[in-house]
């Protein structure tokens, strides 16, 4: 019997563990290394997710784990009015990366934490309380990031807070405003939105939460264009604009924020996953004159792990990892070679509709048929199951479709990037036929 499926521990987990997120995947993890983990029949299994979205740098590297033990033992936690060096570096380190004059940082630890913080700001500063999100969006669980998500997980909790808007998210793949030729009219669809926005609204838009790629909802990469657009629009309605770069953030897509592609400058920015390489630590990024108004109001997001030193030493290390070893230009070479593997198979495989996503921050759309584009979402769980089988961690999204998001480790090796392929490669040969 496989050691996975240990009766002991199953029965504990299914007694104690309360199910956050469906069902739990059939292996038991003993160690992780590098881009890989092990499971309990001391198999190797490729981390094509990098954790949740968020081991950028492989699991347990090594100039992590030493930052990680010397802080622990040095400086780990203080009350959080107290300051220490990290925080203060790492502040000032992520102000002089990012773009524009985002100098004002807040840390936290977690995503739906770091858009909270930028969602109260917007609010306390504009006086409004109206927050537009993408209906494909993803920003946390909390209350105020969870009003603004709209990708799954909307019904059975009772209302969203007073004032959450949605536009149509850009999916230039299944768009209604794509037309018989297969041009996609974003300008018309955003127009669209915007006119459903301001007839639902009451008078009070504060801000407008956006991923540069949408990730949990399908890894929709707005066109070019879009996002400068969609800005011109908030600006147009005194409307702040928050960028969620959870996911984007610190080199995945090919640059080091996802939006400089778009050359938008936000009046908020969030760091999240990636920042702290897979330990809790997240940002809020904001300009040094929205930040006085807040602070002149009292702003208050006090929370208990507020400017920790631990986490915020491993995120200076991160960040100096990436930009010295050039994680970034490495996401754009291996993400093509990724792309133009997975292109390959979609010379071959029918049920393969839809490739996109930038740098290795990539989507593959299963469907039905190529022309209906109907999605194919037990095809996708047959697939994410015969990967894993054949020793390879993969994501799908959800919400009944058959995306794979695919976002491995930027230290994947271009032999690791062949091997998912192969496994795909496989993993599709088999499912495709069986049911
Ligand atoms: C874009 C984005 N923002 C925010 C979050 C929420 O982060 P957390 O789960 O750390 O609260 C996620 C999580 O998947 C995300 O993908």
């Amino acid at each position: 019997m496989s050691k996975n499926a240990d009766p002991a521990f199953w029965a504990k987990a299914n007694a104690h563990l309360v199910r956050y997120g469906g069902a739990f995947s059939p292996v038991i993890a003993e160690s992780a290394n590098g881009n890989w983990f092990t499971d309990a029949d001391g198999r190797r299994i490729l981390d094509f997710t990098s954790g949740q979205m968020s081991a950028i740098l492989g699991h347990s590297h090594p100039e992590i784990v030493a930052v990680a033990r010397h802080s622990i033992g040095e400086l780990d936690h203080l009350y959080s009015t107290i300051l220490s060096r990290p925080v203060v570096d790492l502040a000032a380190l992520i102000a002089e990366i990012s773009p524009g004059q985002l100098d004002r940082v807040l840390l936290v630890s977690t995503g739906g934490e770091s858009n909270e913080a930028a969602l109260r700001m917007a609010k306390l500063v504009t006086g409004n309380h109206e927050i537009v999100g993408m209906s494909r969006g993803w920003h946390g669980v909390t209350g105020g990031a969870s009003s603004a998500t709209y990708a799954s997980a909307r019904k059975g909790y009772g209302p969203a807070l007073p004032g959450a808007l949605a536009l149509p998210a850009p999916d230039t793949y299944r768009s209604r405003f794509i037309d018989d030729r297969g041009v996609y009219d974003w300008k018309g669809e955003l127009e669209f939105g915007f006119e459903l926005v301001d007839r639902q609204s009451t008078g009070a838009l504060a801000a407008c939460i956006v991923e540069p790629i949408l990730s949990s909802g399908g890894v929709l990469e707005p066109p070019e264009g879009y996002i400068a657009a969609l800005a011109e629009m908030c600006t147009a309605r005194g409307m702040h604009l928050i960028f969620d770069e959870a996911q984007t953030g610190l080199g995945r897509t090919g640059t080091l924020f996802a939006s400089e592609r778009d050359g938008v400058v936000p009046q908020y920015l969030t760091l999240s996953k990636t920042l702290g390489a897979g330990l809790p630590l997240a940002a809020m990024l904001t300009t040094p004159e929205i930040e006085d108004i807040a602070a002149e109001r009292g702003y208050l997001f006090y929370t208990t792990h507020a400017s920790d030193p631990l986490p915020a030493a491993v995120g200076l290390k991160v960040i100096e990892v990436i930009l010295r070893d050039r994680f970034t230009e490495r996401a754009a070479v291996l993400g093509k070679r990724l792309k133009d593997g997975l292109q390959a198979l979609q010379q071959r495989y029918d049920c393969i509709g839809d490739i996109r996503g930038r740098g290795l921050l990539l989507g593959l759309d299963l469907v039905k048929d190529r022309r209906s584009k109907t999605p194919d979402p037990e095809l996708a769980q047959r697939v994410a199951r015969a990967c894993l089988e054949a020793g390879m961690m993969t994501s799908t999204v959800r919400g009944g479709y058959g995306i794979f998001r695919i976002a491995p480790p930027l230290t994947i090796e271009e032999s690791e990037i062949d091997l998912g392929l192969e496994i795909f490669d496989k993993a599709l040969a088999a499912s495709v036929t069986a049911k």
